[in-house]
């Protein structure tokens, strides 16, 4: 294989969960960019469906969903559309996620119903979109899975006791996945994002708070959604089929784990 295809991503058929808004947005863009076949499979609908527009406006290849990836017949129906569409499906971003959503508050306040919601679309969307997608690689003999955890995990960072349980969650799952779909050419790998001004980030967090998660980074910026774009795009590419089971932390060098 040549030194640059390894890296190239033309043609591929990747699925973004969670791409109509936020960071999953810019994943769905640029991969489009790249040259992939894109599928924004989103619980909001409409926001999945315009972001594949632009990209078809713009020369590219998508497909906007309304999916709910904590429910078993929306995660397969998404896979069943990938595959009609595009006939087959390479990549699977797992970026789908209750974050900006969920207030900050001790842990004692969180209501019982939440912590489950957050479980359910967090952990158990990961677990239906994985099983979703096996057959169809399988059947190729490869495919590539990207699970989206948290830096909040190396930090141990307050106040979302829930969603950093179940980011942690991701990469447990991710390893024990990995060893079980390997035999069949998929890899599984996560990414832990530090903080990172997604607009809906923006949107539900105050200036103060976006400034002090900056102290300790060694790369002391803000952090944006294209900063995550390099290491999910290595992971959906060839240049990475011999590694599996590994978390990818890009975060400007905050944890060094
Ligand atoms: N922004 C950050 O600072 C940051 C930091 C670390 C990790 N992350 C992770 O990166 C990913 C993207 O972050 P973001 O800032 O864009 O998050 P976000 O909360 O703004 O967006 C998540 C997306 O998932 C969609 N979604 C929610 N529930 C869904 C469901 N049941 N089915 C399908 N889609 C659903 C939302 O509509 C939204 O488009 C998430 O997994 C998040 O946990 C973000």
């Amino acid at each position: 294989m040549a030194a640059n295809s390894r890296f190239d991503l033309e043609g591929r058929v990747v699925i973004v969960t969670g791409g109509g808004k936020g960071i999953g947005k810019v994943y769905a863009q640029q991969f489009a960019k790249a040259g992939a076949r894109v599928v924004a499979a989103d619980i909001d609908g409409m926001a999945a469906q315009a972001v594949a527009e632009a990209i078809r406006g713009d020369g590219g290849a998508a497909i906007g969903l309304t999916t709910d990836v904590s429910n078993p017949e929306s995660s397969h129906a998404m896979s069943e559309a990938a595959r009609d569409t595009f006939g087959g499906i390479d990549v699977l971003i797992n970026n789908a996620s209750l974050m900006s959503v969920l207030p900050r508050r001790s842990w004692l306040e969180i209501p019982e119903e939440e912590w489950d919601r957050v479980m359910a679309v967090n952990l158990r969307g990961l677990f239906l979109c994985c099983r979703a997608v096996f057959p169809v690689m399988k059947e190729r003999g490869y495919g590539k899975i990207v699970n989206i955890s948290s830096s909040r995990v190396w930090e141990g960072n307050p106040n979302r006791l829930h969603y950093t349980t179940s980011k942690a969650g991701v990469i447990g799952f991710t390893r024990a996945l990995a060893r079980e779909v390997g035999e069949h050419g998929i890899t599984v790998n996560a990414v832990t994002p530090g903080l990172t001004m997604s607009d809906t980030q923006v949107a539900s967090s105050s200036n103060n708070y976006l400034a002090t998660r900056l102290e300790g980074r060694a790369i002391s910026r803000p952090q944006v959604p294209d900063d995550l774009v390099g290491a999910v795009m290595f992971l959906s590419s060839a240049a990475s089929d011999f590694m599996t089971g590994q978390t990818i932390n890009v975060d400007g060098g905050k944890a060094m784990h």
